[in-house]
């Protein structure tokens, strides 16, 4: 690891001490596109913020000569600075080091092949003066879209859209929680300890603070400009791995079967040595609920810091169950009765109804946090 363009100055440099912007931009074989780059981005933050910024390329290991491209024009400005990598490897992961050694109040993380326009840089620093805590450029909010997708490739970013909005529900302030391209108030937002798997550090930065002001600014994604993508088939399956693995909603729907095995295994065991009845079917119902509550405040919500003491929260689960129950019964029984549709499907519907109530409750209510 080493770092070029810290000694120097030039001119428009001099009245900055430190930078109040650092533009973070992972590289991988991007040799020819980043003279363009810089060129363009230089003069859209000199002619809006002036020369008070740094940029950061994090780069592993290319191979064409990009590093060497990037020391060439850090020895001319001095705000330019190289992060090499060696043997580690992901877009997350790189991007995460380099908003680590970012010296801003802000940072904006973009692409290095010009698919990011730099002249909308000063768009997303304006709406971070203005308040925002993370600002997303993106390409699905009025104004914003894409250039030169097929129909295929816009229908699958939809869907791995529409997928993130399910899974992770904290990216539901963002029209475009899969974007490469964004502002963060780096003194007010939260970085991940670790990288997620997959290569969308936003979708994780969102899940990490969902107290964050967030504001969508519309951009074009443009062409590439030069070279072609790095992100295959692989990245795919990373992204599906790392909404998993991030779900607070799928946690707490796999927590509750557990509960509902636990509950079970209690109910026939006091029943097998003799307890009363409703005894059994009671206790049942408590014990699966207090193995759900150890899990989900430790494991499901475990990523907050909770408002509520650990009392508040164990009653506060308690009554949200409830209430799940109480929505499930409705909605089962409204069905039955007003619609007569198949009891099975009644309650099924009622679980659904249930889960959805008391997972809002309990992620909103109980286990509220930043
Ligand atoms: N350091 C480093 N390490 N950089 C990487 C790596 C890596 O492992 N993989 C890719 N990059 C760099 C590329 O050099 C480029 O500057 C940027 O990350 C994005 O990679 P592309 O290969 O151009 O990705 P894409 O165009 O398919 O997807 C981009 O646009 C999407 C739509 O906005 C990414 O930014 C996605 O995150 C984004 O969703
Ligand atoms: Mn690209």
């Amino acid at each position: 690891m080493y770092s070029a363009g810290r000694e120097g100055m030039t001119g428009s440099e001099r009245e900055c001490i430190a930078p109040i912007v650092s533009i973070v931009i992972p590289t991988l074989n991007e040799a020819p596109n980043i003279e363009p780059l810089v060129s363009r981005l230089v003069t859209a933050l000199e002619g809006s913020i002036g020369g008070c910024f740094e940029v950061i390329f994090v780069d592993d290991e290319s191979i064409d000569g990009t590093p060497e491209v990037i020391m060439k024009l850090a020895e001319d400005d001095s705000r330019l600075r190289l992060l090499s990598r060696r043997g580690e490897r992901g877009l997350a992961s790189a991007i995460l080091r380099g908003l680590r050694e970012a010296t801003g109040k802000y940072a904006v993380v973009m692409d290095a092949d010009l698919q990011h326009p730099p002249e909308d840089v000063p768009r997303l620093l304006k709406a971070l003066e203005e308040g925002a805590d993370i600002v997303v450029a993106s390409r699905y909010t009025r104004g914003g879209g894409v250039e030169g997708w097929s129909r295929v490739r816009l229908l699958m970013s939809l869907g791995a859209t529409i997928l993130a909005w399910i899974l992770v529900p904290e990216t539901r302030r963002t029209s475009d929680p899969m974007s490469g391209f964004f502002a963060i108030n780096l003194e007010r937002v939260k970085l991940p300890q670790t990288p997620p798997p997959g290569f969308k550090l936003l979708v994780e930065i969102l899940r990490l603070n969902p107290k964050a002001r967030v504001v969508d600014v519309p951009y074009v994604f443009r062409r590439r400009h030069e070279g072609r993508s790095k992100l295959g088939f692989k990245s795919m399956i990373d992204y599906l791995a790392h909404l998993a693995i991030a779900s607070s909603p799928l946690r707490f729907a796999l927590v509750g079967l557990g509960g509902t095995i636990v509950n079970l295994t209690v109910f026939r065991t006091l029943l097998g040595a003799g307890a009363p009845l409703d005894a059994a079917i009671l206790l049942g119902f408590e014990a699966g609920l207090l193995f759900n509550f150890t899990i989900h405040d430790r494991i499901t919500f475990s990523h907050r810091r909770y408002e509520r003491s650990f009392p508040a929260r164990l009653l506060g689960y308690h009554l949200s169950s409830a209430v799940g129950v109480g929505v499930g019964y409705l909605v089962s029984r409204s069905l039955i009765t007003f619609i007569g549709l198949h009891p099975i499907l009644s309650q099924l519907a009622g679980i659904a109804a249930g889960f959805i109530a008391n997972y809002t409750l309990s992620s909103r209510k109980v286990w509220r946090g930043t």
